[in-house]
């Protein structure tokens, strides 16, 4: 199983049957309030009829198309949708079936820009610390999360460095929203530079708020800092906004949020509502022209999947963005963030808890971990909230709360009593 304790989940298993709304029927007929958008990835809510109408009319109209060489309208349509959603110079959509796929897929793009401007010695990669970008051996080797690295630490791509992360619990522990202090951080960008050269470097990649490894809020200024630093050297920046695409922070980009245009974005999950696997990435027009005007002829970027822009996964995408503008779901999103802080922080001064951290509707609660067992105390948390009929995400010994977009307040004060009260059960 992915990301699994096999043999404790084989004596213990967790399956879930059913799911609508924001709850999840459990195998023994139990109701679970989704705290984490299944996988931060189910942003309207479950079982959603709209994408089930058009799955099925598309299935009956047109399977399957070859994406090589051919192409059907659906595909075309999803990716207009898709660039609505992105900053105004960003209409290009390349399709995937992941978000591992869209991050390699971005890396790719990023050597092929450089190379058809005339920069192929721009090829070194930057990552950083406690990022996570999916599970390819491009991903894992920009990611910095080292326990996905290190059994493959032999095989992952050479010329990869990485930027320091941004968590620090003495000067940022219970920051509401993004934390004061840390903009400096970015500044370790040009040391980096400083020792490889700029004309060696193809991209920056970065998730606006990392979040698998346990929900790190950017601070103050920091993101303008990598755009700034970057754009003056030439390098690509890009943002892994497959968590935070579509709505998390309530706008449809964290980009949008914070106000900041990268030149790539990698998105999936609530692409398509989870309820077909796909990923995007976003490319800003320049770097689509500049790969394709400057080809030789013929194919211009050698990459590819059997089941980019999938009649299914296409239909799926546009349903689920027109749901998303016609429910005004980002917008609930954004309402409620605010009473979505309050409940968090109000876990302040509950057994166990170092720092709490928020933006939009997504928080970390992050525990002390018991001696010799890291994870170990969150792992009883996520056991006991589940039992007691909640999901949540936990990572080391800090607990993820992302729920549902279409949450309503009483639910937001649930998941957080609930957790407060499990707080008071654990050792
Ligand atoms: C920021 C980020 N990038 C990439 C991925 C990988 O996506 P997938 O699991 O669809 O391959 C994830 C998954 O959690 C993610 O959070």
């Amino acid at each position: 199983m992915p990301f699994t304790a096999n043999k404790n989940f084989k004596a213990s298993p967790r399956l879930l049957k059913a799911a609508k709304g924001m709850y999840y029927t459990t195998i023994d007929d139990r109701q679970v309030l989704d705290g984490c958008a299944g996988l931060w990835c189910v942003n309207a809510g479950h079982g959603r009829d709209e994408i089930t109408q058009a799955l099925i009319e598309q299935l009956n109209v047109l399977d399957y198309a070859p994406g090589f060489q051919m192409g059907h309208p659906v595909a075309f349509e999803a990716a207009r949708a898709v660039a609505e959603f992105m900053p105004d110079t960003i209409n290009k959509i390349f399709f995937t079936n992941s978000g591992s796929e869209a991050v390699d897929t971005a890396l790719k793009i990023a050597l092929a820009y450089h190379r058809a401007n005339g920069e192929p010695t721009r090829s070194r990669l930057i990552g950083r610390e406690r990022g996570y970008h999916g599970v390819g051996f491009g991903g894992i080797s920009v990611g910095g999360i080292s326990s996905n690295r290190k059994t493959f630490s032999n095989t992952l791509l050479p010329q990869v460095d990485h930027l320091p992360h941004t968590h620090d619990l003495e000067h940022n522990a219970y920051s509401k929203g993004q934390p004061a202090w840390g903009v400096h951080l970015a500044d370790e960008l040009e040391n980096i530079i400083a020792l490889h050269d700029a004309s060696t470097i193809a991209a920056v990649i970065v998730e606006p708020i990392a979040g698998s490894t346990g929900v790190l809020i950017p601070p103050r200024g920091y993101l303008e800092r990598l755009r700034e630093i970057t754009q003056r050297h030439g390098i690509l920046l890009i943002f892994d906004e497959v968590i935070t695409g579509f709505g998390r922070l309530g706008t449809a980009t964290a980009s949008e949020y914070f106000g900041i245009t990268p030149d790539i974005l990698t998105l999936a999950k609530g692409l398509s509502n989870a309820a077909v696997p796909v990923g995007a990435v976003a490319v800003h027009d320049h770097i689509y022209n500049t790969i394709v005007n400057n080809a030789a002829g013929g194919i211009e970027l050698f990459h590819g999947y059997t089941y980019s822009g999938h009649p299914l996964s296409a239909a799926a995408v546009k349903a689920t963005l027109a749901m998303y503008k016609n429910e005004h779901i980002f917008e609930n999103a954004k309402a409620l963030s605010g009473v979505f802080e309050q409940a968090a922080h109000g876990l302040k001064g509950f057994p166990h808890v170092v720092d709490i951290r928020n933006l939009g509707l997504v928080a970390g609660i992050e525990l002390k971990s018991r001696a010799g067992a890291p994870g170990a105390r969150a792992a009883e948390v996520f056991q006991k909230c589940y039992d007691q009929g909640v999901l949540l995400r936990y990572t080391g010994d800090i607990i993820a709360i992302s729920p549902p977009l279409i949450i309503n307040q009483e639910q937001i004060r649930h998941i957080f009593n609930v957790l407060g009260n499990v707080l008071k059960q654990v050792d």
